[in-house]
Parts: structure tokens; sequence; C-alpha cells
């Protein structure tokens, strides 16, 4: 299959864009992507023609109320559920995590457990390690393997004990791109009776979601991630979230998700995430799949997989052929596709931030540092201060970008 790169990039008016005759490449994407045409068109749209708070007997606040129940009917689509009830929509996924985190947790007793991983990103850190503090819950680690970069199913099976009532767990990780066997370690948890929560933030623009088949019970992600506006998207087992109280104004009813969706969200937003994923299900199109919408959708992500990998492989083998350099995540990839395109280095004498510089002199954009991945840089000993270089792959970047970046990294680490 030829990828239609022409045509996708014709989507994203960004791409386009020159800073002083100088064009520039997007790899931040791990931090956030560019939108398609229709997704900014959408958001306009709203705050234009449809701005009004839901629930209203008139026309502006039917259409409002229209557009939010279109984007739970989308993302049911996205998680591969067709209960849109089971769809919450809220500011980010760390805003998400910390809230939900409280519902979830609130029957727990002192001393019950909590597995963490070492891979994952601070969103799914931080309101965990919280909500054990105030419940005296106690954190159990998962360690990262240094082979595989993942957190193996034997790693977790020695971690479950029968106090053990949930596991946090990332299914990409954001620093290294690693890829964990999310639907074997759901089941583990599963049968020791813990609730198994996926934080998908790193893996929803590269690949299929389907809940049902994972397994898990809670999984969460960013629409800014995968080319949509700044929100968080949580999907939740309806039994769950029903049982779960929710955090809320008296007024506000029991029925999902609402009870879940705190105050006023932004709608314009939420009109600009449905596109996100019309955009998902038209590139499908584009690669010539029929059917539903994620039917489409689901086409246009493994599309866009392959495609990536083939950027992420031509990225890993410019990187590791120069002198001094080390990938801090798998280089090698395998038939079950154990890495998202997010590759992550560090040189042994340039920092990374020196070489984040020297790119952005010349237009191209990474990020250095931790980038919120606390638990890999102190399991391997990377100074937390410097972090890595994290040049990350979108299905919109070319062959060409990735060349232009592997020579700017090289020039860069040559002049020191
Ligand atoms: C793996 C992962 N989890 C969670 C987050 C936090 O997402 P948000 O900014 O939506 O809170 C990020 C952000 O980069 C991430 O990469």
């Amino acid at each position: 299959m030829t990828f239609p790169i022409a045509a996708v990039r014709s989507r994203f008016p960004a791409l386009s864009i020159e800073d002083n005759g100088v064009r520039r490449i997007y790899l931040d994407n791990p931090a956030g992507t560019q939108v398609p045409d229709t997704v900014a068109q959408a958001v306009y749209d709203c705050l234009v023609r449809t701005n009004a708070n839901l629930g209203g007997y008139f026309g502006t606040s039917r259409s409002a109320d229209r557009i939010v129940d279109q984007a739970h009917q989308a993302m049911a689509e996205f998680f591969g559920t067709d209960d849109p009830g089971e769809v919450v929509i809220g500011a980010n996924m760390t805003t998400l995590t910390l809230h939900m985190s409280r519902s979830i947790c609130r029957d727990f007793r002192p001393g019950d457990e909590i597995i963490l991983t070492r891979m994952d990103h601070e969103g799914d850190v931080a309101p965990w390690l919280e909500i054990a503090q105030d419940m005296g819950l106690v954190i159990r680690w998962a360690e990262i393997d240094p082979v595989s970069w993942r957190i193996e199913t034997e790693t977790i099976r020695s971690l479950l004990s029968d106090r053990t009532r949930l596991l946090a767990i990332n299914h990409a990780s954001n620093m290294t791109g690693a890829v964990n066997d999310v639907k074997a370690i759901a089941e583990l948890a599963r049968a020791a009776n813990a609730l198994t929560y996926v934080d998908a933030v790193q893996f929803a623009p590269h690949g299929v979601i389907d809940v049902a088949a994972l397994g898990c019970d809670f999984l969460v992600c960013s629409a800014y991630k995968f080319f949509g506006p700044h929100l968080g998207v949580l999907w939740g087992r309806r039994g769950l979230l029903e049982r779960m109280h929710a955090y809320k104004c008296r007024c506000v009813s029991e029925e999902l998700p609402g009870k879940f969706e705190t105050g006023t969200l932004p709608h314009e937003l939420i009109a600009g995430l449905t596109a996100a994923v019309d955009y998902d299900a038209w590139l499908g199109g584009e690669t010539g799949a029929t059917g539903s919408r994620r039917e489409k959708l689901a086409a246009a992500l493994r599309d866009a997989a392959q495609y990536e990998e083939r950027l992420a492989r031509q990225l890993i083998d410019g990187l590791s052929a120069m002198d001094g350099v080390e990938i801090i995540g798998p280089a090698i990839h395998d038939n079950v596709r154990p890495r998202v395109p997010t590759v992550s280095f560090r040189h042994k004498s340039v920092k990374p931030a020196r070489l984040a510089k020297a790119l952005a002199d010349e237009n191209i954009f990474v990020w250095s540092g931790h980038n919120y991945a606390l638990g890999i840089v102190r399991q391997f000993g990377i100074p937390e201060h410097e972090g890595v270089v994290r040049i990350g792959i979108a299905h919109y970047n070319t062959a060409e970008e990735i060349a232009t970046a592997i020579d700017a990294v090289s020039r860069a680490i040559r002049a020191g």
C-alpha cells in the first residue's frame, strides 16, 4: 500500500507554515499533534453558530446538546464500544485521572495496594500517589524490563496480591515508545480481582484501541495527541461507572456520562473531537477502507502505523549509526510491533538541551528533558535535569523530514 502522504499533509494547514522562509518540521508530536482543517473549522463553527450551554429549549442550546452527544458517540466508536455513556470527556488526561481516582478508590481500605509502573508518565502516577497518601494505600512498583523496555507480565504477576485493588499502566511510553501487552496484563489483574486503568495517551495516535479486546476497566487518552483539540477522554465499564460515586454538584443527574463531566465543558473543543475521529475515518477512506466509521478509522490507524514504522526505522538506523548515540528504548522492531514511533536518545557528551536547541534553530521541533517520565530516567540512572532528546513521529511526517532531522542531529553533535 502506498500511504497517501500528500493527501494527508494537505489536510493539516500548520504543516505548510514557514517562519522566515524556513519550513517547520514537527517532531514534537508526543507532546501534541497538529490538527486537520476540519477540526479547526468545527471549533470555529461551534463558537460562531452554536455557542450556548446545554439543556435549553432554544435552537443553539439544542445544537450544543447534539454536538456533545455526537462526540460521545464518535469516541465510543474510537474506543470500540457501542455505549456512548461509557465515554467521559474532561480537560485532559491528568485532570480526568485526578478526578476519577477519587471515585475509583473511594471504597479502598488502608493497606489496600495499587500497582504503578516506572514506565508511566506522571499523569498516571501522581494522581495515584496522592490518593494513596490520603487513604493509607500501599504502592507496589513495577520495574521496566531493561531488554524489552516493557513491563513484563511476570513482573506484574509477582506484584499482585490479595490486597491489590488497582493496576495503573501505560499502553505506550511517552519516552521510550515501548508498548505493553495490556491485554495479558489486564487478564492477570482481573484474575486477582484488581481493576486495570490504562493510560493510552501515547498509543491512541498510533494504534487501534479496542477496550473489549484489551479487557481493561478504564482507559484514558488525550485528544490533542491524536489530531484533535486539547481535551482528555476516558472510557470506563458501565457497571463500574454506574456504581461509582461521582464528586459533582447536587443538581447534576446520576446519568452517565454526565455525572462525571463536572461543570461546563468546552463545547467548541468537543465539536473538534468529533471532527478528529471523522478525520481518521476520512483517512481510512483514502486508503481504500469501506464500511462503518469504526472500520474506516481502524484501517486508517493500521495503515498509518505501518507508514510510521518505516520512518521510525529510518530514524533509529540514522541515529544508531552516529558515534556516541544511545537509543533510550527498543531499537529493534519485531513482528509484534513493540513500539510506537517515538524515539528518545542521548549522546555521550553533547547534552540533550543543546541538541534540541540546535534543531530548534533549524525550525525542527523536538523535546528534550525527562518529559514527565520520571520513573524511566530514575530507573536507568539518566540525570533527571538532562533527560533525553525525544523525536516523535506522526503519520504526517515524511522520510525527507526524518532525513533532515538526522542530518541536523549529526551536525549538532559534531559542533559539540
Ligand atoms: C503517556 C502520557 N500520559 C499522560 C499524559 C498527560 O496527558 P495530559 O496532558 O492530557 O494530562 C501524557 C502527556 O504527555 C502522556 O504522554
